[in-house]
Protein backbone atom coordinates (compact mmCIF):
# COMPACT_ATOMS: atom_id res chain seq x y z
CA UNK A 1 0.00 0.00 0.00
CA UNK A 2 1.32 3.31 -0.98
CA UNK A 3 -0.34 6.17 0.83
CA UNK A 4 -1.87 9.25 -0.22
CA UNK A 5 -0.34 12.57 0.22
CA UNK A 6 -1.97 15.27 2.19
CA UNK A 7 -1.26 18.25 0.22
CA UNK A 8 -1.03 21.17 2.54
CA UNK A 9 -0.48 23.79 -0.44
CA UNK A 10 -3.65 22.90 -2.24
CA UNK A 11 -5.25 22.63 1.29
CA UNK A 12 -3.73 26.36 2.15
CA UNK A 13 -5.11 27.37 -1.02
CA UNK A 14 -8.57 26.49 -0.46
CA UNK A 15 -8.79 27.85 3.10
CA UNK A 16 -6.56 31.21 1.81
CA UNK A 17 -9.68 32.05 -0.98
CA UNK A 18 -11.97 31.94 2.36
CA UNK A 19 -9.85 34.18 4.10
CA UNK A 20 -9.46 36.21 1.42
CA UNK A 21 -13.50 36.25 1.10
CA UNK A 22 -14.13 36.89 4.87
CA UNK A 23 -11.32 39.51 4.57
CA UNK A 24 -12.46 41.41 1.75
CA UNK A 25 -16.16 41.50 3.38
CA UNK A 26 -14.56 43.24 6.62
CA UNK A 27 -12.53 45.52 4.67
CA UNK A 28 -16.03 46.77 2.29
CA UNK A 29 -16.83 47.49 6.12
CA UNK A 30 -14.20 49.86 7.06
CA UNK A 31 -12.32 46.74 9.20
CA UNK A 32 -9.70 45.57 7.60
CA UNK A 33 -8.07 43.03 8.88
CA UNK A 34 -4.62 44.30 10.37
CA UNK A 35 -2.03 42.37 11.66
CA UNK A 36 1.59 43.78 13.57
CA UNK A 37 4.50 41.33 12.79
CA UNK A 38 6.94 42.10 15.36
CA UNK A 39 10.95 40.61 14.38
CA UNK A 40 13.69 41.65 17.34
CA UNK A 41 16.97 40.50 16.43
CA UNK A 42 18.64 39.62 12.84
CA UNK A 43 18.20 35.53 13.13
CA UNK A 44 17.91 34.73 9.33
CA UNK A 45 15.45 31.78 9.76
CA UNK A 46 13.26 34.22 11.67
CA UNK A 47 13.56 36.91 9.08
CA UNK A 48 12.26 34.64 6.53
CA UNK A 49 9.36 33.10 8.43
CA UNK A 50 8.21 37.10 9.54
CA UNK A 51 9.01 37.61 5.68
CA UNK A 52 6.09 34.84 4.18
CA UNK A 53 3.97 36.26 6.79
CA UNK A 54 3.57 39.49 5.90
CA UNK A 55 3.57 38.29 2.47
CA UNK A 56 0.67 35.76 2.57
CA UNK A 57 -0.76 38.87 3.99
CA UNK A 58 -0.42 40.94 1.57
CA UNK A 59 -2.13 38.68 -1.10
CA UNK A 60 -5.14 37.92 1.06
CA UNK A 61 -6.30 41.35 1.78
CA UNK A 62 -4.99 41.81 5.03
CA UNK A 63 -3.06 44.84 6.01
CA UNK A 64 0.49 44.15 7.72
CA UNK A 65 2.69 46.25 9.48
CA UNK A 66 6.37 44.55 10.31
CA UNK A 67 8.45 46.21 12.72
CA UNK A 68 11.97 44.51 13.32
CA UNK A 69 14.05 46.10 15.92
CA UNK A 70 18.02 45.64 16.71
CA UNK A 71 18.53 42.86 18.87
CA UNK A 72 19.88 44.79 22.15
CA UNK A 73 16.21 46.38 22.50
CA UNK A 74 15.39 46.45 25.84
CA UNK A 75 12.31 44.42 27.11
CA UNK A 76 10.85 47.59 28.69
CA UNK A 77 10.58 48.89 24.94
CA UNK A 78 9.05 45.93 23.34
CA UNK A 79 6.48 45.86 25.83
CA UNK A 80 5.38 49.32 25.54
CA UNK A 81 5.22 49.04 21.96
CA UNK A 82 3.22 45.88 22.01
CA UNK A 83 0.70 48.43 24.76
CA UNK A 84 0.28 50.79 22.35
CA UNK A 85 -0.75 48.10 19.21
CA UNK A 86 -3.21 46.76 21.95
CA UNK A 87 -4.68 50.38 21.38
CA UNK A 88 -4.65 50.43 18.05
CA UNK A 89 -7.91 49.58 16.86
CA UNK A 90 -6.53 48.74 12.96
CA UNK A 91 -4.67 46.22 14.19
CA UNK A 92 -6.53 42.57 15.51
CA UNK A 93 -3.38 40.62 15.70
CA UNK A 94 -0.22 40.53 16.95
CA UNK A 95 2.76 38.24 16.72
CA UNK A 96 6.14 38.85 18.33
CA UNK A 97 8.26 36.23 16.62
CA UNK A 98 10.35 33.42 18.55
CA UNK A 99 12.80 33.12 19.46
CA UNK A 100 13.06 36.23 21.41
CA UNK A 101 17.25 38.00 22.82
CA UNK A 102 17.98 36.30 26.14
CA UNK A 103 17.58 39.33 27.83
CA UNK A 104 13.59 39.56 27.20
CA UNK A 105 11.27 37.29 28.76
CA UNK A 106 9.08 35.73 26.13
CA UNK A 107 6.16 35.03 28.29
CA UNK A 108 5.97 38.11 29.51
CA UNK A 109 5.61 39.50 26.50
CA UNK A 110 3.17 37.07 25.20
CA UNK A 111 1.32 37.77 28.56
CA UNK A 112 1.26 41.70 26.93
CA UNK A 113 -0.83 41.20 23.67
CA UNK A 114 -4.43 41.70 24.29
CA UNK A 115 -6.04 38.39 24.31
CA UNK A 116 -8.44 39.36 21.77
CA UNK A 117 -4.91 40.02 18.94
CA UNK A 118 -3.44 36.75 20.52
CA UNK A 119 -3.10 35.24 17.34
CA UNK A 120 -0.57 32.56 17.61
CA UNK A 121 -2.34 31.58 20.82
CA UNK A 122 0.12 31.25 22.99
CA UNK A 123 -1.30 33.15 26.10
CA UNK A 124 -1.83 31.24 29.10
CA UNK A 125 -5.45 32.77 28.62
CA UNK A 126 -5.94 31.48 24.94
CA UNK A 127 -4.23 27.95 26.19
CA UNK A 128 -6.95 27.70 29.07
CA UNK A 129 -9.70 28.48 27.08
CA UNK A 130 -8.69 25.34 24.63
CA UNK A 131 -8.21 23.82 27.60
CA UNK A 132 -11.30 24.05 28.76
CA UNK A 133 -12.92 23.74 25.57
CA UNK A 134 -13.83 27.20 25.23
CA UNK A 135 -13.87 29.23 21.94
CA UNK A 136 -10.62 31.12 21.27
CA UNK A 137 -7.44 31.74 19.13
CA UNK A 138 -6.04 28.27 18.93
CA UNK A 139 -2.05 27.56 18.15
CA UNK A 140 -1.82 27.77 14.50
CA UNK A 141 0.47 24.88 13.69
CA UNK A 142 -1.34 22.47 15.23
CA UNK A 143 -4.92 23.71 14.42
CA UNK A 144 -3.26 23.53 10.54
CA UNK A 145 -2.81 19.77 11.61
CA UNK A 146 -6.31 19.47 12.83
CA UNK A 147 -7.41 20.84 9.27
CA UNK A 148 -5.36 18.51 7.59
CA UNK A 149 -6.31 15.52 8.95
CA UNK A 150 -10.02 16.51 8.82
CA UNK A 151 -9.38 16.84 5.15
CA UNK A 152 -8.67 12.98 4.93
CA UNK A 153 -12.21 12.67 5.94
CA UNK A 154 -11.53 9.52 8.37
CA UNK A 155 -14.05 10.23 11.23
CA UNK A 156 -11.70 10.80 14.35
CA UNK A 157 -14.21 9.65 16.31
CA UNK A 158 -13.13 6.56 18.50
CA UNK A 159 -9.51 6.10 17.19
CA UNK A 160 -6.53 6.51 18.63
CA UNK A 161 -4.25 9.25 17.89
CA UNK A 162 -0.29 9.28 19.39
CA UNK A 163 1.37 12.88 19.34
CA UNK A 164 5.41 13.04 19.72
CA UNK A 165 6.57 16.25 21.35
CA UNK A 166 5.38 18.13 24.63
CA UNK A 167 6.04 21.55 23.53
CA UNK A 168 3.51 24.25 24.65
CA UNK A 169 3.50 25.92 20.67
CA UNK A 170 2.27 22.15 18.78
CA UNK A 171 2.37 18.78 21.01
CA UNK A 172 0.21 19.76 24.10
CA UNK A 173 -2.34 21.86 21.92
CA UNK A 174 -2.08 19.16 19.15
CA UNK A 175 -2.95 16.78 22.27
CA UNK A 176 -6.19 18.95 23.09
CA UNK A 177 -7.20 19.33 19.44
CA UNK A 178 -7.15 15.72 19.28
CA UNK A 179 -9.09 15.13 22.31
CA UNK A 180 -12.14 17.72 21.71
CA UNK A 181 -12.48 15.80 18.19
CA UNK A 182 -13.15 12.56 20.41
CA UNK A 183 -9.85 10.91 19.92
CA UNK A 184 -8.17 8.75 22.56
CA UNK A 185 -4.81 10.52 22.76
CA UNK A 186 -1.88 9.54 24.23
CA UNK A 187 1.29 12.18 24.70
CA UNK A 188 4.95 10.58 23.98
CA UNK A 189 7.86 12.56 24.35
CA UNK A 190 12.01 11.96 24.65
CA UNK A 191 11.17 10.37 27.92
CA UNK A 192 8.99 7.74 26.58
CA UNK A 193 10.70 4.64 27.01
CA UNK A 194 9.29 2.67 24.33
CA UNK A 195 8.03 4.84 21.37
CA UNK A 196 7.51 2.61 19.11
CA UNK A 197 4.97 0.22 21.14
CA UNK A 198 2.93 3.36 21.23
CA UNK A 199 3.03 4.74 17.54
CA UNK A 200 2.01 0.73 16.41
CA UNK A 201 -1.39 1.21 18.25
CA UNK A 202 -2.18 4.70 16.52
CA UNK A 203 -4.21 5.44 13.93
CA UNK A 204 -2.85 9.17 13.62
CA UNK A 205 0.46 9.98 14.71
CA UNK A 206 1.90 13.24 14.57
CA UNK A 207 5.42 13.44 14.83
CA UNK A 208 6.74 16.95 16.70
CA UNK A 209 10.45 16.49 17.68
CA UNK A 210 12.07 17.94 15.32
CA UNK A 211 14.74 15.47 14.81
CA UNK A 212 15.34 13.37 11.56
CA UNK A 213 14.08 9.73 11.31
CA UNK A 214 12.28 9.69 14.71
CA UNK A 215 9.23 7.76 12.91
CA UNK A 216 10.60 4.85 10.62
CA UNK A 217 8.11 2.42 9.17
CA UNK A 218 8.46 -0.53 11.64
CA UNK A 219 7.03 2.34 13.79
CA UNK A 220 3.58 2.52 12.07
CA UNK A 221 -0.16 0.97 12.02
CA UNK A 222 -1.06 0.11 8.19
CA UNK A 223 -3.24 2.85 6.73
CA UNK A 224 -2.05 5.37 9.53
CA UNK A 225 -2.19 9.02 9.05
CA UNK A 226 0.90 10.38 9.52
CA UNK A 227 1.72 14.20 10.10
CA UNK A 228 5.22 15.31 10.07
CA UNK A 229 5.80 18.81 11.96
CA UNK A 230 9.43 18.32 11.67
CA UNK A 231 11.59 20.98 10.02
CA UNK A 232 15.05 19.74 9.93
CA UNK A 233 17.53 19.25 6.96
CA UNK A 234 19.87 16.01 6.35
CA UNK A 235 23.37 15.56 5.59
CA UNK A 236 23.23 16.12 2.06
CA UNK A 237 20.94 19.89 3.41
CA UNK A 238 17.87 18.71 2.23
CA UNK A 239 14.86 19.88 3.58
CA UNK A 240 13.14 16.32 5.68
CA UNK A 241 10.79 16.12 8.39
CA UNK A 242 11.04 13.66 11.65
CA UNK A 243 9.42 10.74 9.69
CA UNK A 244 11.31 8.38 7.30
CA UNK A 245 8.78 9.89 4.32
CA UNK A 246 10.00 7.18 1.70
CA UNK A 247 9.52 4.34 3.83
CA UNK A 248 6.48 5.21 5.76
CA UNK A 249 4.46 5.89 2.91
CA UNK A 250 4.36 2.45 1.97
CA UNK A 251 3.27 1.58 5.21
CA UNK A 252 1.03 4.80 6.14
CA UNK A 253 -2.68 5.30 4.44
CA UNK A 254 -2.30 8.90 4.32
CA UNK A 255 1.02 11.01 5.12
CA UNK A 256 2.24 14.99 5.02
CA UNK A 257 5.42 15.42 2.91
CA UNK A 258 7.75 17.94 4.04
CA UNK A 259 8.16 20.50 2.44
CA UNK A 260 4.44 20.98 1.40
CA UNK A 261 2.04 19.60 4.25
CA UNK A 262 1.92 21.29 7.82
CA UNK A 263 4.60 24.04 6.61
CA UNK A 264 1.80 26.39 4.59
CA UNK A 265 -0.98 25.49 7.07
CA UNK A 266 0.55 27.32 10.08
CA UNK A 267 0.68 30.62 8.07
CA UNK A 268 -2.31 29.87 6.36
CA UNK A 269 -4.21 29.37 9.94
CA UNK A 270 -2.36 32.51 11.63
CA UNK A 271 -4.41 34.01 8.65
CA UNK A 272 -7.59 32.43 9.57
CA UNK A 273 -6.97 34.06 13.18
CA UNK A 274 -6.54 37.26 12.05
CA UNK A 275 -9.52 37.11 10.34
CA UNK A 276 -11.54 35.83 13.33
CA UNK A 277 -10.06 38.24 15.50
CA UNK A 278 -10.89 41.06 12.91
CA UNK A 279 -14.33 39.62 12.78
CA UNK A 280 -14.62 39.66 16.56
CA UNK A 281 -13.42 43.06 17.25
N1 LIG B 1 8.80 31.00 15.84
C1 LIG B 1 8.65 29.83 15.18
N2 LIG B 1 7.34 29.57 14.98
C2 LIG B 1 6.65 30.60 15.51
C3 LIG B 1 5.26 30.91 15.60
O1 LIG B 1 4.38 30.17 15.17
N3 LIG B 1 4.96 32.09 16.22
C4 LIG B 1 5.89 32.92 16.73
N4 LIG B 1 5.49 34.03 17.32
N5 LIG B 1 7.19 32.65 16.67
C5 LIG B 1 7.56 31.51 16.06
Amino acid sequence: MTAKTIDGVALSKLIRAEVATRAAGLAARGRQPGLAVILVGDDPASAVYVRNKVKACEEHGLRSVMEVYPASLGEAELLARIKLLNADASIHGILVQMPLPKHIDPQKVIETIATAKDVDGFSVHSAGALMAGLPGLRPATPWGCMKLIESTGVALKGKHAVVIGRSNTVGKPMALLLLQAHATVTVCHSGTPDLAQHTRQADIVVAAVGRRGTLTADMVKPGAIVIDVGINRNEAGKLCGDVDFEAVREVAGWITPVPGGVGPMTITMLLVNTVQAAEAA
